[in-house]
């Protein structure tokens, strides 16, 4: 079911961009399309001196910066806060302080403007950024997410539900590239550090292993990937990792992307879709687009990216997914939580 709200502002809070949009839906103004009006992201530069986001510093940067990316958002859309019709915000999963943030502004602003808030799933929310990018796109579809803080595979039916057909068994897809990369010694997030060093490189000097688990099986595992990468540096002096930088980062990020891909075609075949969705920050990756673009093209899959903008964190694609999430009216709103899971 959609629901026929026509302007929503959107808040994405639960790591560590500072994210608000704008959406607008067609359905209700008969003009053709899901579209964000705007979408605003501000990236915390605060955790790069830590090498990973540390979660204190991360909700007290939201406190600083959501109220003008929020500004910024209307203003880049070209509405103000009277042309709102509902504020959507994520609730979950996410870092607990940073997801109250938003949830809060929400909820203030919600009862402010007199507006019904709809609570999003953040992951819900990634996978809906592919119907912005595609306003054809309807459910059954396959969907693979992978971010820093998941990797999973979902088999999405017509009510939107997402119903789970297997997910990572350690790190996620983002955290190993991101570990991979501090390892390596290369900036923080990893993924696009990775995929700079690796352009250079090639693949197929050091091999990594893919693991793939057993034949049936829809699960992921980075861990021995991991380590697997440790071992190598290991063996290799300081001088020797400098020159091997380059094939080192692209067989890691390789590997990632071949376990990646390889579950996501697989699942694709064993449901029968004919639509496969990847979105999360990893999608962005470039090398994964290419490789999943050519396998779809082959089997006359349909494949659906988001443009990376729009797989790496934004409100966006909260705004999307609250296209079909009902509202919560108040004053039941003021009784909704975040959840860190
Ligand atoms: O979805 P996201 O922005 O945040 C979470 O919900 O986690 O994903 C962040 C993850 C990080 O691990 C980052 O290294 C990875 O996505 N990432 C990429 C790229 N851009 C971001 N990985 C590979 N290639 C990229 N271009
Ligand atoms: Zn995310």
């Amino acid at each position: 079911m959609r629901y026929k709200s026509t302007v929503i502002l959107a808040i994405e809070t639960s790591c560590d961009d500072t994210c608000a949009a704008v959406v607008a839906d067609s359905v209700a103004d008969g003009s053709g399309g899901r579209r964000a009006l705007s979408n605003v992201v501000h990236t915390q530069t605060e955790h790069a001196r830590y090498g990973g986001v540390v979660p204190e510093v991360a909700s007290r940067a939201h406190l600083e910066r959501l109220d003008g990316v929020v500004e910024a958002a209307l203003s880049e859309a070209g509405v103000t806060l009277d042309d709102i019709e509902s504020i959507a915000v994520t609730v979950r999963p996410g870092l607990i302080g940073a997801l109250l943030v938003g949830l809060s502004a929400a909820k203030g602003l919600a009862y402010a403007r007199g507006l019904p808030l709809i609570p999003v799933d953040h992951l819900e929310g990634h996978v809906a950024a592919a119907y912005l990018t595609d306003p054809d796109l309807e459910p059954p579809f396959i969907a693979g997410i992978a971010s820093g803080g998941h990797t999973a595979l979902y088999s999405v039916d017509g009510d939107h539900g997402l119903h789970l057909l297997g997910k990572t068994l350690d790190d996620a897809a983002g955290e190993a590239l991101d570990k991979g990369a501090r390892m390596l010694g290369l900036g923080f997030p990893g993924g696009p550090a990775l995929s700079k060093a690796a352009a250079s490189g090639d693949p197929g000097r050091y091999e990594f292993p893919i693991a793939l688990m057993q034949k049936d099986s829809l699960d992921f595992s980075f861990s021995g990937l991991k380590t697997s990468l440790l071992y190598r540096l290991k063996e290799l002096d300081e001088v020797q990792v400098r020159e091997a930088l380059p094939d080192l980062a692209a067989g890691y990020e390789a590997a990632v992307v071949e376990a990646l891909s390889r579950k996501l075609l697989r699942a694709v075949e064993r449901e029968g879709a004919s639509t496969l969705v990847v979105a999360g920050g990893v999608a962005a990756n470039a090398p994964l687009r290419r490789r999943l673009g050519e396998a779809c093209h082959a089997s006359g899959t349909r494949l659906v990216i988001p443009s990376p903008d729009l797989c790496t964190d934004n409100a966006a694609m909260i705004g999307a997914a609250a296209l079909y999430t009902p509202r919560v009216p108040y004053p039941e709103y003021l009784d909704l939580n975040a959840r860190s899971i």
